[in-house]
């Protein structure tokens, strides 16, 4: 369902809320980022804002949602999506570039959302590879990056924490946080997506001609893991325990283990900080 006039004029018009608004958020953008937008569609509710872009064609298609009723995380996991406090947003882009070389792109989405938060305020901020974006090691925002059928074809997906319950955090299994409970201010979306797309716009059109290389020292600056001790679930359910070592110049983690340095790209890694135990046993 798109976000009709019946909704603006009858139901949200009597709430004392900041709805989403396509004009406020592209009247804050700079030309340059509004030439990259091809199209910007806001729904009320929608599945989930990644699904809606895998059937788009178009590179430069962004989609926002109000609630999302299926929100989608990484390894299979749900995105808590309830209605009007957060932000759900998913940008299509065609690379001129092979899958091989979209490795680093998660993090780079990952870079792109910690600046944003920064500059909207938010203190305290790190990232936890590949893409966590944490607020003294609660998450405050993710990424979810698919590729879309087409080669160099990807959907960008970012959910940002802006506002949300106790009771709709309870179904968040790991540590979490919302821009709400850092800044003073109630949190300006319109002004918040503006920053965000101008900023992932930038970050995308560097990554394009430079690759991750050209981030890897930032990543240095944000990076929560380095020099700790951690623990990977591999896609085959084994566990790989060893110290976190930063990330090469494709986004790949350096692990060193017992055996030598490895090197883990994303995908379907889980990664966690090792309990003291586990600290002892590597070192
Ligand atoms: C993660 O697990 O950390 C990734 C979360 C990504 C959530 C966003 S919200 C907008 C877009 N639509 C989805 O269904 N998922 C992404």
């Amino acid at each position: 369902m798109r976000f009709s006039s019946y909704w603006r004029n009858n139901v949200l018009s009597s709430c004392a809320q900041d709805w989403l608004d396509k004009s406020r958020i592209l009247e804050n953008l700079s030309d340059f980022a509004r030439t990259q937008i091809t199209a910007l569609d806001l729904f009320f509710t929608l599945p989930s804002t990644n699904t809606y872009l895998l059937s788009s064609t178009t590179s430069g298609h962004v989609c926002l949602a109000e609630h999302q009723s299926a929100g989608r995380g990484r390894r299979g996991k749900t995105w808590v999506s309830p209605l009007g406090g957060n932000i759900y947003l998913s940008l299509r882009w065609h690379f001129v570039k092979a899958v091989q070389e979209l490795s680093g792109l998660s993090l780079v989405v990952g870079l792109a959302v910690a600046k944003t938060l920064e500059e909207y305020g938010v203190p305290a901020l790190s990232l936890k590879w590949p893409n966590d974006v944490l607020v003294n090691n609660q998450k405050i925002a993710g990424v979810l990056v698919e590729l879309a059928g087409k080669e160099g074809a990807v959907v960008i997906g970012i959910g940002i924490n802006g506002r949300l319950s106790p009771s709709h955090g309870a179904g968040i299994t790991q540590p979490w946080t919302d821009i709400a409970t850092h800044c003073q201010q109630p949190v300006q979306r319109n002004v918040l997506l503006a920053l965000l797309l101008e900023t992932l716009l930038t970050h995308i059109a560097r990554f394009e001609t430079f690759g991750f290389s050209h981030f890897q020292d930032q990543w240095k600056n944000w990076d929560t893991l380095a020099g700790k001790a951690i623990t990977l679930t591999l896609a085959d359910g084994c566990f790989v325990h060893g110290i976190a070592q930063g990330v090469d110049s494709q986004g790949a983690l350096l692990v060193k283990t017992p055996s030598g340095q490895r090197v883990y790209h994303g995908g379907e890694v889980s990664v966690r900080r090792a309990i003291n135990k586990q600290h002892k046993i590597l070192k």
